[in-house]
């Protein structure tokens, strides 16, 4: 078992272990003193985990719910949102309670601003079930729901009180969803190099996988713990999604964010490769990564694209992107730029 400790205020937990799943209900007792839990999950992990979550929880005198989401990141939306405070509402939950978010980033991220927000906030239990989840989205506290005009453009910081990773449970992952977790590995690796750069050059494996993951979780909550609210040293979390959120929202949220996430490193990559701010051998291990891992971008960056990103930081009001680039496997650096600017930096010609 690895235990990772965000120091939030208050600091909470991240247990990875695998087969931990049929004990949560202890380690629920362990932080919190709720009567109901309501589990939120959606219909491809109900089928396979919840009835295990439940029972655990029921083991442990909870009185266990649950509430079943449509899978997919359609299902972020302020309806689904509130038809879960509705859930709780209908079923009598009190501020004492708590929601045990058991899924994958979309759930984690609804279930968590029903959490923050649900009588101004109930205990919110991170179980996540896929790579992306385990490495990335459940830890750090970030909640929210997507609206028309952008991803994430109602939501909260707010932390859980634990996180339960069941490396067992990523056994059953489909091959996309893998793709998609790899996605932002990459983004660790090209962050923290070392060992996660490591891994991912040799290969992650059965065996290496609960390293991979502790050691993610750890560079994660090194960062949240030192700009819970990013307000400068945690944008580095977003290297690779400028482009990313753009390519996401013109395919229709049909491409997976840590596939868009690998795409805008690849390019943020080779832009700085072509600048010489990246070396040609730190490069080549950047692309021989993404390639292994299936994670090549098909997607051209064209004005299309660009568009989406100048809509997305009107649409946010701003005037600079916070870009991230990338000078060295372990060395990124947060470089405020305009729109303008940034449009240059990403179509950057080869012998700039
Ligand atoms: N996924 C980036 C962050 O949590 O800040």
């Amino acid at each position: 078992m690895s235990v990772v400790e965000v120091r939030t205020a208050p600091a909470y937990g991240v247990v990875i272990e695998r087969g931990i799943l049929v004990g949560l209900g202890e380690r629920v007792r362990g932080v919190s003193s709720a009567a109901k839990t309501l589990v939120v999950t959606d219909s491809n992990v109900a089928e396979l985990y919840l009835d295990t979550a439940v029972a655990a929880l029921e083991a442990q005198g909870f009185e266990a719910t649950s509430f079943v989401l449509e899978a997919g990141e359609k299902s972020k939306n302020p309806q689904t949102y509130l038809n879960i405070i509705d859930d709780l509402a209908k079923n009598g939950f009190k501020r004492t309670d708590a929601i045990v978010a058991l899924g994958g980033g979309v759930v984690g991220d609804v279930a968590g601003f029903a959490a923050a927000t649900y009588m101004r906030g109930v205990d919110l239990i991170q179980v996540p079930t896929t790579l992306l989840a385990m490495i990335d989205s459940s830890i750090g506290g970030k909640t929210g729901v997507d609206l028309p005009l952008g991803k994430n453009l109602l939501g909260a910081f707010y932390q859980p009180k634990l996180v339960v990773a069941d490396i067992e449970v990523l056994s059953s992952l489909p091959a996309c969803e893998w793709k998609n977790g790899v996605g932002e590995g990459v983004k660790y690796a090209c962050l923290a190099g070392g060992e996660i750069a490591e891994i991912l050059k040799r290969g992650l494996n059965e065996s290496n996988l609960e390293r991979f993951v502790y050691l993610c979780a750890s560079y994660k909550a090194d960062i949240v713990a030192r700009d819970e609210k990013e307000s400068g040293l945690r944008m580095l979390l977003n290297l690779g999604h400028t482009l990313g959120h753009a390519l996401e929202k013109q395919s229709g949220f049909t491409m997976p964010h840590g596939v868009a996430v690998a795409c805008g490193i690849e390019r943020m990559a080779f832009a700085a490769r072509t600048r010489r701010q990246l070396s040609v051998e730190d490069h080549e291990a950047i692309r021989a990564m993404l390639v292994k891992y299936s994670l090549t971008c098909a997607a051209d960056i064209n004005d299309e694209i660009l568009a989406y990103v100048a809509m997305d930081k009107k649409s946010q009001g701003k005037e600079h992107i916070s870009i991230v680039e990338i000078s060295g496997i372990g060395d990124c650096r947060i470089n405020k730029m305009t729109y303008d600017e940034f449009e240059d930096y990403i179509m950057t010609k080869q012998g700039v």
